[in-house]
């Protein structure tokens, strides 16, 4: 990778809050004077990642990924570095590319193609729906009490009987090749014909909100399957996205909820009550994608799939799947077979309300659902219910919650409390990952005066300075590479802190990473030249110990009498060295 300036890379940083930055891919609490969130670097249960609004730097406890606001961004969105600062830098209203001095940062265009493809279509689609020929289509979405206001907020258009949209793409100049890749249209014995007519579109967003597909409804022909999804391209993989993702994000941030509905119907009739912090799956199980997409947006999550037996299972398989990453989903069922885009067109906003404020913890859902299936006159079932849901009692952490919850499943099956208890006590406990006690590494004291070195060159001339006319080389190679590089860096800019010589090091995450480390050791941030002599006098001497060391091991392995006579004298030497 070319080397950006290191000026560039800091005029971007001082413009930002790394703060707002990560605020915009995850919740983050306020703890003191930092800031808090769910780390998503590892399977993280409970918020391990610090923020620090003074150094701008974030830092994960457990897993110890670390860096500054473009590491962050780069490792998050699985992008380079210099699209990490151009990504940054628009977030600000900059554009990196054009606007740095530094004119070889490219954008990632490779797919800029695609996109405006599905723009171009979309904006015909659109115009389609608002012509006399989507007269039909508006007359049975206003049925539906989906007005203008929806059509437009959600870009709904109208695919027609026609191969216009082949046309007008080759029109302007893409490719026939790329427009079947993206199945806008296909190919029967050299005639190119449109895959989508007489639909109702809905475009597909990305995260960004880059239109990358279709899902088209029939709404005049009954007999065709009812949506027809754009297949899956370099920018659409229907698993990968969430309906709604880009437009919900803020307004989950808001709300510190998000809710999880099948449907992209769901999500507008929603939206038509006032509640926009909202994403559909698309009637899909939840992929682990998804569930990921759905924690950047709130860790308070609420699934509402259709009350139908299919929207059970759904709930079931989506609960396991958030679980799986830390998050305590609540859940709501909607009675009659309803979705909610029905639900909410029968008993208005109030109903849906009271459905949000009562969600079901998982548990709960989990019991509801056994008890809808148990006949109470029939021992077995009762047995059967009771076994069915101790797997999940075994799960509840809260004594109260516990013996108010087997209290209530006595009283309702008639089986004492105790049975209850034993039963519970008596099915294998989930195997409880045994934290694996890391072998601490005691360092030893020269080691320690390596790090302790370093540490005070971040923040200190004079240690850089003693450090370049004292020190011959540090035994740990990282340590050396470190304090090579904040040298030059000192050189450069005549100053150094961590979080600058970060940017400096731009994506060598690992590098970072210790630099971080290092700097965080919790010592004495101010000492005199002194210590740190003492600290390079401990450096020298376990050099020395080393090579004490090595000479001995060489002696015994030499056979040549000659060559171990100058071993030995050397050994002589070094002794010498010791001693003083
Ligand atoms: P539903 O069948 O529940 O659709 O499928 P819906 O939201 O109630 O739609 P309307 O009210 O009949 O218009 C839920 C989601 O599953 C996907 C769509 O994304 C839909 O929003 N789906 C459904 C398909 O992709 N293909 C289908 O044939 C049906
Ligand atoms: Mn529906």
């Amino acid at each position: 990778m070319e080397k950006i300036p290191y000026e560039e890379i800091l005029k971007i940083q001082r413009k930002v809050n790394i703060v707002d930055i990560i605020a915009e891919y995850l919740p983050l609490e306020k703890k003191g004077k930092n800031y808090f969130a769910v780390c998503p670097f590892h399977d993280d249960h409970n918020p391990s990642m610090s923020i620090s609004p003074e150094k701008q730097i974030y830092t994960c406890f457990v897993c110890g990924a670390s860096g500054n606001v473009f590491n962050f961004v780069m490792n998050y969105e699985h992008i380079t570095f210099s699209e990490a600062i151009a990504k940054v830098a628009a977030k600000i209203g900059i554009d990196f590319a054009t606007n740095s001095s530094f004119k070889t940062i490219k954008k990632d265009d490779r797919y800029d193609k695609y996109y405006n493809m599905f723009s171009v279509t979309n904006k015909y689609y659109q115009n389609n729906i608002k012509t006399i020929y989507g007269k039909k289509a508006t007359d049975y979405l206003s049925k539906r009490n989906i007005t203008e206001e929806e059509i437009n907020e959600f870009g709904i258009g109208l695919s027609l009987n026609d191969n216009n949209v082949s046309k007008l793409l080759l029109s302007k100049g893409y490719d026939k090749n790329d427009i079947m890749l993206l199945g806008l249209c296909g190919d029967s014995g050299g005639f190119t014909y449109d895959t989508f007519k007489n639909r109702i579109m809905f475009p597909l967003f990305d995260t960004e909100g880059k239109v990358v597909g279709f899902s088209g409804r029939i709404y005049n022909n009954e007999k065709e399957s009812k949506y027809v999804n754009s297949k899956e391209s370099p920018v659409f993989k229907k698993g990968k996205l969430l309906y709604n993702f880009h437009r919900a994000l803020n307004y989950a941030r808001e709300k510190k909820q998000i809710i999880v509905v099948e449907g992209f119907m769901d999500v507008i009739r929603l939206y038509t009550i006032g509640i926009k912090n909202v994403v559909a799956t698309m009637g899909t199980a939840v992929t682990k994608e998804q569930a990921a997409l759905i924690r950047r947006l709130s860790k308070n999550v609420v699934l509402c799939f259709d009350g139908d037996k299919a929207g059970e299972k759904a709930t079931i398989s989506a609960l396991e799947e958030l679980e799986r990453i830390g998050l305590e989903p609540k859940v709501i069922r909607l009675e009659d077979n309803m979705d909610p885009d029905e639900y909410v067109l029968k008993k208005a906003k109030a109903g849906f309300d009271s459905h949000l404020k009562n969600a079901m913890t998982a548990l709960q859902f989990k019991l509801e659902q056994g008890r809808k299936k148990t006949d109470f006159n029939d021992y077995n079932e009762i047995s059967k219910y009771l076994n069915s849901v101790a797997k999940e009692l075994e799960k509840i952490d809260d004594p109260i919650v516990y013996e108010l919850t087997i209290k209530k499943l006595s009283k309702e099956t008639g089986v004492e409390f105790d049975t209850i208890n034993k039963l519970i006590s008596s099915i294998p406990k989930k195997e409880v990952k045994q934290k694996k006690e890391p072998k601490v590494y005691k360092k030893n004291k020269y080691e320690m005066a390596e790090e302790y070195l370093v540490h005070y060159m971040l923040r200190s001339k004079d240690a850089i300075l003693l450090y370049k006319d004292k020190v011959s080389y540090l035994t740990n190679k990282t340590l050396a590479l470190i304090a090579l590089k904040i040298l030059d860096f000192y050189e450069q800019n005549n100053y150094v802190n961590a979080t600058d010589f970060s940017l400096y090091l731009q994506d060598d995450d690992e590098l970072i990473k210790e630099v971080l480390r290092i700097d965080s050791i919790n010592i004495p941030s101010n000492v005199s030249k002194e210590v740190i002599l003492d600290y390079i006098n401990t450096i020298d001497e376990g050099i020395l110990k080393r090579e004490i060391k090595n000479t001995k091991d060489k002696i015994r392995g030499e056979t040549n009498v000659a060559k171990k006579v100058v071993l030995l004298e050397k050994l002589a030497t070094l002794k010498k060295k010791e001693c003083k």
